[in-house]
């Protein structure tokens, strides 16, 4: 990572008073204390050759997860914030995502498990005597506690990293959570129509969003469609029932390369046996649940169901109207219940449970307009490409957001069940490349209405 970029002060946050600055600075060192704890659960479940071990070549080995998220927090928190001089400059490069591709990361001479798990646990004690005393009122760096936010939600990403790592990780299960409480079967109706318009896209005055999300803008979008709910196991096993992994017509021309060069046939983690689909679940065998929104496919798959089901993948700026859009005050919402902070009768998220809840669950986070899970379950592929919204400034590291813009990766909504509350909300953006589907994705399908 390089320098910050020039303090920008024509980015609006909120205007935050005395009481409001004593209950973030409260929720810097709660968000901050729950990701080290989710940390610690991914990291401490595996003896020492799984953390240092490389489960795939898209992914870091765990090790690699735990000293970053300590060099991070010691650049931003203890650097940045606070002056402090490095406390380890000779590891700096090592944990530089940019210096190092993923395949690289297991040849470098890493910080062993417990020297990495020490310099984490050091680095943090001395970042919460930061933030005891930070000005929240300073620059723009810690201007409402943001810089805390921002490092509570790195580690959260790389959380949900980790946990990526030990889907593709082979061998005895690891991780367990109880499954979510069956909901009623869900039986309204299968779409739903967004109204056209002018809405409010992204956000200016969320403390904590990140820079991609900045700023708010209006944003027309025209009628449209979108499913209730994120498209099921047995809505895509229809698909791929139907022969639509053999048949051209459905795929793009680079996602019909894609299928053919890599012989795609079903989601990741999928086994035909039989007449049954199985699938592989954080190392245990189970029949696919057709009830269960669809996981682990990539944006092609995503955009060929689409196509062969007569549709099509709702635009990003959809996406977040069907999220956000309140018909009653024609405002946007920060997430599709309301204002209020993501509860567990809200959404499926925060590893709670080590799978999406059946389509249709979580009435209570339902948006206005009766559109269901958008938030947690699965994060859902977006027919849009990554790209700045109008007045976009990089902050507080192009690194971050600006160098992946372009057409290279698909933005992709709404978070999955491994995603904390706290990098999770109607305006956060996610992207990858469309090839990749070891990520928690699945979708949703839209169609235009009538004008
Ligand atoms: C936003 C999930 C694409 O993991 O590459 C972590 C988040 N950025 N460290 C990623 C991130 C720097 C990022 N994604
Ligand atoms: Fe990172």
């Amino acid at each position: 990572m390089t320098g910050p970029a020039p303090e920008t002060p024509d980015i609006a946050t909120a205007d935050v008073g005395t009481a409001d600055i004593e209950a973030l600075r409260k929720r810097a060192l709660t968000t901050l204390t729950t990701a080290r704890e989710r940390t610690a659960l991914l990291t401490d479940c595996v003896e020492d050759p799984d953390l240092t071990a490389q489960h795939s070549p898209l992914m870091s080995p765990l090790v690699w997860d735990l000293a970053h998220i300590g060099n991070q927090e010691e650049l931003w928190l203890l650097r940045r914030v606070a002056g402090r001089e490095p406390m380890r400059p000779e590891i700096d490069g090592l944990y530089d995502a940019f210096e190092h591709p993923r395949s690289e990361r297991p040849s470098l001479p890493l910080l062993p498990p417990d020297e990495a798990r020490r310099y984490a646990a050091e680095v943090r004690g001395r970042a919460l005597d930061v933030l005891e005393s930070a000005d929240f009122h300073g620059t723009r760096l810690t201007e409402a506690g943001f810089a805390f936010g921002m490092i509570a939600q790195h580690e959260q990403q790389h959380d949900e990293t980790m946990l990526i790592t030990h889907q593709l990780r082979r061998g005895p299960q690891a991780l367990t959570a109880p499954d979510p409480v069956p909901a009623p079967l869900f039986t309204g109706p299968s779409e739903v129509l967004v109204p056209g318009g002018p809405f409010t896209m992204g956000t200016s005055d969320e403390p904590w969003a990140l820079d991609n999300e900045r700023p708010a803008h209006p944003r027309e979008v025209a009628p449209f469609f979108i499913d209730t709910t994120p498209v099921t196991n047995g809505a895509y096993q229809a698909f791929i029932d139907d022969g639509g992994y053999d048949d051209a017509r459905w795929w793009t021309r680079e996602g019909w390369a894609h299928v053919r060069r890599h012989s795609l046939r079903a989601p990741l983690f999928w086994r035909r046996e039989g007449k049954q689909w199985l699938r592989r679940r954080f190392g245990v065998t189970e029949v696919v649940p057709p009830d269960e929104p669809v996981l682990h496919v990539c944006w092609y798959e995503a955009d060929a169901y689409a196509r062969w089901a007569g549709r099509r993948l709702p635009t990003e700026a959809e996406w977040e109207k069907a999220a956000r859009y309140d018909p009653a005050t024609g405002g946007s919402t920060r997430y599709p219940w309301g204002d209020a902070d993501p509860a567990p009768e809200h959404a499926n998220l925060g590893q709670r449970h080590l799978r999406p809840a059946p389509a249709g669950s979580y009435p209570a986070g339902e948006s206005p307009l009766g559109v269901r899970q958008l938030i947690g379950d699965v994060w859902e592929w977006t027919a849009s490409d990554f790209l700045p919204y109008p007045g976009f400034r990089a902050f507080p590291y192009k690194e971050y957001s600006e160098v992946f813009f372009g057409p290279e990766y698909k933005v992709l909504r709404g978070g999955s069940f491994a995603v904390d509350p706290v990098a999770c909300r109607g305006t956060f953006r996610n992207w990858d490349h469309p090839v990749r589907r070891q990520i928690f994705s699945g979708f949703r399908t839209a169609r235009s209405g009538a004008v």
